[in-house]
Formats: C-alpha cells, structure tokens, sequence
C-alpha cells in the first residue's frame, strides 16, 4: 500500500472512532457516478466501475464506485457520524431503509435521456420515484404515521447531478438532440435548471414531510477533467474554457433557485454547495493526468496494477477526482471556511436547524 492509502485509511478509523451516533437519524443520496456506489453493477451499460483499478485504496474494495477510494457521500456519512456507509438501492434491504438509501447512478442525470447512447442508467426522475418507493415501504414497516414523518424530516439529503447533461448530452451533439434546440449556453441551462427546481420541489413534496434538509452540490469544471481536454483540445490553455464557460452559466444560476426554494417552502432547507469554488483553493501541485490507463470513454481500463501517479493527480479516470479531492470537497461542504463554499448553509449546520 502506497504512504497515502495508508493515511487515508487512518482518516477513516479517526472519523469512525470520534463518533458514536450518527448526528442526524437518516441520510439519503442522490446523483450520477461521483456519489453511485454501485447501483449500476446490475445494469445494462458501459457505465460501470465494479472492476480494478477502482476501489484500490478502499476498505471494500470493487464496489461499483467510480473512484480510488470514498466518494464525497461517503465522506459527509462519516462526518454525519454514520458507522456504516448507506447502502445502495439496488441491494437495500428492509431493515436498513430507516438510516437512508443511496440512488445516485453512474451517467445519469437531471435530463431522462442524458447518458442513454452508453445503456442504462438511473435518471434523478427516477431516483425520485425509487425514494418515494423506499418511503412508502417506511409507512408500511413503521406503522406510525407521526414517527415516520418526524424521522424522515430530519435526515439528510445530498443531490450531486448535473454533469452529465453536459459531458453525455449538450456537448455529444452526435448522439443528442439539446444542442441544437438549445443554442446557447445560457438557454441550455436555463432550461436544466427550470427542471431541476421542479425535480427538487417533489424531492421536498413526497408524501408533504415536513422539514427537509437538502444540499444541492453544483458542478465541478467539467473543462478540465483530462477526458474532455483529449476530447476537445485546449489551444494551450490548462483546460477547454468553452465548456468551464458553460458549466459556469449552469452554476451561476443555481443559487437564486435555492433561494426561491427556501423562499417558498418555509418547511424546507436547501442550500448549493459551490464545488468549483472549494475545488479552487487545494489543487496546488496536484495534476490533472489520469491516474489509470484510460479507455476511449474515460473510464479506467481494467487492470489490476495500480499507478503511483495516484498520489500526485486531481484524477482518478478521466472524469472522477481521487479520493483525496473527495475529502476535501466532503469537508468544506460540511464546516464551510466562507459563504463561498456553502450557502445558506454548511451541512454541519443543516444538522442543527
Ligand atoms: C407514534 O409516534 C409518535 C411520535 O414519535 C409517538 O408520540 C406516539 O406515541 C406513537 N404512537 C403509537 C401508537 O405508538
Ligand atoms: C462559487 O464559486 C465561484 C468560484 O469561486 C464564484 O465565482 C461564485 O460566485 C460562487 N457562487 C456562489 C453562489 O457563491
């Protein structure tokens, strides 16, 4: 084991340790593959990471995350105070419903058809349907309205969605139809983000539960993600500014929807997570090079040696942070340094309203 797997497994037993019970009752995850922790290992599509090198500094091993180790929802579960990691929908089981399920898929997104040109996948539509499923099934198991309600409404929800209607649909012009209705950046988000506000809106309207506190992370800059730099080229700059242009125009316009959210649902928190903004303090001395041999897709090619290269890049294939990213990104969402970071809200203070 390289000296960074073997700190990053002393990290883990420190958050596992200091904590007893978890902060909040539940906890509920939804988004693409920076959150899946396996949902797409039964499906039929080229998304899938349940072979190594992924997995290769974590506890579990292959699990069908897209990453060397813990991905952000893992990391927020363990501050949460959450002793294990919430378990998949696709293998969930009544007696673990009540601490939270995780619905995120690899290649989805907020768009039903984002991501279809590689197979399956779980869109946050259905995600929603899945949680209204899981909901019904607490109704059913707990027997108490009232209990039910007050339990549900002091969870956790994290959403991390949204990259894929970029990187598998706006900028796939060949396989999808959004850029060519949608011929601007500015209209393509606009149009994202009016869904995105109703798919949140039911998110909080399921079964009218009360207090609901959700973070809704923001995207990463997609143009330096080293899939899309050999995708499109950067004409000498360190990454492809057209499309950290676009990502931006989706980002900039996130943050009055929350405030129109909370404005209009007193019962629910929400706040935006700026993970463009976190992301641009660390970085410093860590690369953007691959730490895997890369398919043509972006996904790691199967092998079972892994790179040393791992320790000093931003990057585990071509589209996902490694780990160590992932436990920064986890740790400013939760204790914010500024209003830059988290806003309304860090998710330690989520916790407490
Ligand atoms: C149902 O749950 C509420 C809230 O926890 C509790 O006060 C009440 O006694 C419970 N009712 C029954 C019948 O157990
Ligand atoms: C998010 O971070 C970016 C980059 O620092 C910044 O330009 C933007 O204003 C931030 N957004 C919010 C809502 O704070």
């Amino acid at each position: 084991m390289s000296s960074i797997g073997v700190r990053l497994v002393v990290v883990y037993f420190q958050i596992f340790v200091v904590n007893g019970k978890p902060q909040v009752p539940c906890y509920f995850i939804f988004g693409d593959s920076l959150v899946d922790s396996g949902n797409n290992n039964q499906l039929q599509t080229t998304v899938k990471s349940d072979y190594p090198p992924y997995g290769t500094d974590f506890s579990e091993g292959v699990t069908g995350r897209f990453t060397n180790g813990r991905t952000v929802a893992d990391i927020i579960g363990e501050l949460l105070g959450f002793d294990e990691y919430i378990p998949t929908y696709a293998t969930v089981t009544d007696q673990h419903i009540s601490q939270g399920v995780n619905y995120a898929s690899g290649g989805s997104g907020i768009r039903e058809e984002t991501g279809s040109h590689m197979g399956d996948r779980i869109s946050f539509d259905k995600q929603l349907l899945n949680h209204r499923w899981i909901v019904l099934r607490l109704f059913e198991l707990q027997q108490n309205t009232t209990y039910t309600r007050e339990h549900l409404s002091k969870c956790i929800y994290i959403v991390n969605t949204g990259s894929n209607d970029y990187i598998n649909n706006y900028l796939k012009p060949t396989f999808y139809a959004t850029s060519h209705i949608y011929t601007t950046n500015g209209h393509y988000a606009k149009i994202l983000l009016k869904q995105y506000s109703r798919q949140l809106k039911v998110q909080i309207s399921i079964f009218d539960l009360g207090a609901r506190k959700i973070a809704v992370f923001g995207l990463g800059l997609i143009g330096c993600s080293p899939a899309e730099i050999s995708i499109f080229g950067t004409e000498g700059k360190p990454c492809v500014d057209s499309i950290n242009k676009a990502v931006k125009q989706f980002n900039n316009k996130i943050k009055p929807v929350i405030d129109e959210l909370n404005d209009h649902n007193p019962d629910a928190k929400f706040t935006f997570i700026n993970v463009t903004n976190i992301a641009s303090q660390p970085g410093a001395g860590l690369t953007n090079i691959p730490s895997c041999i890369l398919r043509t897709d972006g996904q790691c090619a199967e092998m079972t040696i892994t790179s040393p290269v791992r320790t000093m890049s931003m990057y585990f294939d071509g589209y996902h942070p490694i780990e160590v990213v992932n436990i920064h990104t986890a740790k400013m969402a939760y204790n914010a340094v500024s209003t830059m970071d988290a806003s309304p809200y860090d998710i330690s203070h989520l916790v407490r309203l």
